[in-house]
């Protein structure tokens, strides 16, 4: 597909998303045009394969309802089904009865609720830091945490599989921003030693990276990193929940919460909110409290949320069992998705990404699976490496094995149709 004005949708052959990543850099003297050039979405629309912002009537955890059916749930971060948990739903309400249904401002000036305090609390105690701050949003995490601590005279240091957020924090920071390849201590190190030993230097890494579902080696991570004197910071979005004792995340499983720097996590997947937190020492998160732009310039996390992610803390707390069938449930799919032939890359979670390659095929299982009764998501590049589009399944401790098996027949029955 090109982009010289707009294209005729019929003449394409064979169809192809690729034309759409020149926009990403097009320039001219409208800044409306690249908008008018993106055809690649319409195509899409009108092939029937178009996989985002689909509607969903209604979330159930395991199962949820689209154009009125019922499908299995397989594209979620509810990892523990605590969205639709009764006690998370009356904490939410409770929230609003007490508080309102906003702080109406940031954290900083009237934006922070008794609730807020109490969570960082249990935070800190959770992770086993000494203080812990909540932000609106995962995101938000991110750049307050990067924009506060890599100033002129700091770098920031990236494993290139981290989510997207560490990279937009790192445009917001004034400091230097390096990536180094995925997972490779080799590189890592090559990369601190190359940065000047005056620089103070912050490593940043997933600990369950979102797409893929592999873990970082945070031995290796560490190791490398003290040795060149640098801080480390975990982004643990999909670690919480699921590895660690208890599900306390990446850090806790290599036994080295007390080697890290920094925690950074969400409520937005496991704690059945929205919202984003840091944990560490009291010092840096008052630091980062009062220097983190995402804290300073947007309003705090609702009252609603803030008793929701609360709440979902607590009964983790409670109910480790989750995190055991969470886990269980992961297992079983990566060993039959794999015994089917499937190309799952290295996944050691519950999400379990199914390899296609190309992207059109890619959206068209989607569309069948969908259509199937399975609901996943169809992530292509840049979310992935380019000729590496997948489906990209989540499992939760609330899925059945019934759901599972019929999940894993109609994965069985598409790899036969269109034998990738
Ligand atoms: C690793 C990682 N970090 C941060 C985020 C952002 O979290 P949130 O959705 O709370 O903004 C995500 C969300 O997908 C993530 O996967």
């Amino acid at each position: 597909m090109t982009h010289k004005g707009k294209s005729n949708l019929a003449e394409v052959s064979p169809p192809s998303l690729e034309g759409r990543l020149s926009l990403f850099s097009k320039g001219g003297k409208d800044v409306f045009s690249k908008a008018h050039d993106l055809v690649e979405a319409d195509m899409a629309r009108q092939m029937g394969i178009y996989p985002y912002y689909l509607p969903i009537d209604r979330n159930e955890g395991p199962v949820a309802i689209i154009d009125g059916k019922e499908v299995i749930m397989l594209g979620s971060n509810n990892y523990l089904g605590l969205t639709i948990h009764p006690e998370v739903r009356e904490a939410a309400v409770q929230a609003i009865r007490d508080y309102g249904t906003s702080m109406t401002g940031s954290r900083l000036l009237n934006g922070t609720s008794k609730l807020h305090q109490e969570l960082e609390g249990d935070l800190a105690e959770f992770f086993g830091k000494e203080a812990s701050l909540v932000f609106t949003t995962g995101y938000q995490a991110n750049l307050g945490v990067i924009s506060a601590l890599i100033n002129e005279g700091a770098a920031l240091v990236m494993d290139k599989g981290d989510h997207a957020s560490i990279y937009d924090a790192a445009r917001l920071s004034k400091g230097e921003a390096r990536g180094y390849k995925h997972n490779d201590l080799a590189d890592l190190s090559q990369v601190l030693e190359s940065i000047n030993s005056e620089t103070g230097k912050l490593v940043i890494v997933d600990g369950v990276f979102s797409m893929e579902g592999d873990v970082v080696d945070l031995p290796g991570v560490e190791r490398v990193v003290h040795k060149a004197g640098a801080r480390l910071a975990v982004d643990d979005a999909h670690g919480v929940g699921i590895l660690g004792p208890g599900g306390r995340g990446t850090a806790h499983h290599f036994g080295l919460q007390d080697k890290i720097d920094l925690m950074i996590g969400t409520f937005s997947k496991t704690l059945a909110s929205i919202g984003g937190f840091v944990a560490g020492e009291a010092k840096v998160v008052d630091f980062i409290r009062h220097f983190g732009r995402s804290i300073l310039f947007s309003a705090s996390l609702p009252p609603a949320s803030t008793a929701a992610a609360k709440k979902a803390l607590e009964i983790l707390k409670r109910e480790p069992e989750r995190v055991e069938r969470v886990n269980q449930n992961g297992r079983y799919m990566r060993e039959n998705l794999k015994s089917l032939g499937f190309d799952i890359g290295v996944s050691e979670t519950p999400i379990v990404p199914i390899v296609v390659g190309d992207e059109i095929l890619a959206l068209t299982i989607w569309r069948e699976l969908l259509d199937n009764g399975i609901y996943v998501n169809a992530v292509l590049y840049p979310a992935v490496q380019r000729d590496r589009a997948l489906l990209r399944t989540s499992y939760t401790s609330e899925h059945t094995r019934e759901h599972l098996d019929l999940a894993l027949e109609i994965f069985a029955k598409m790899k036969k149709k269109h034998g990738w």
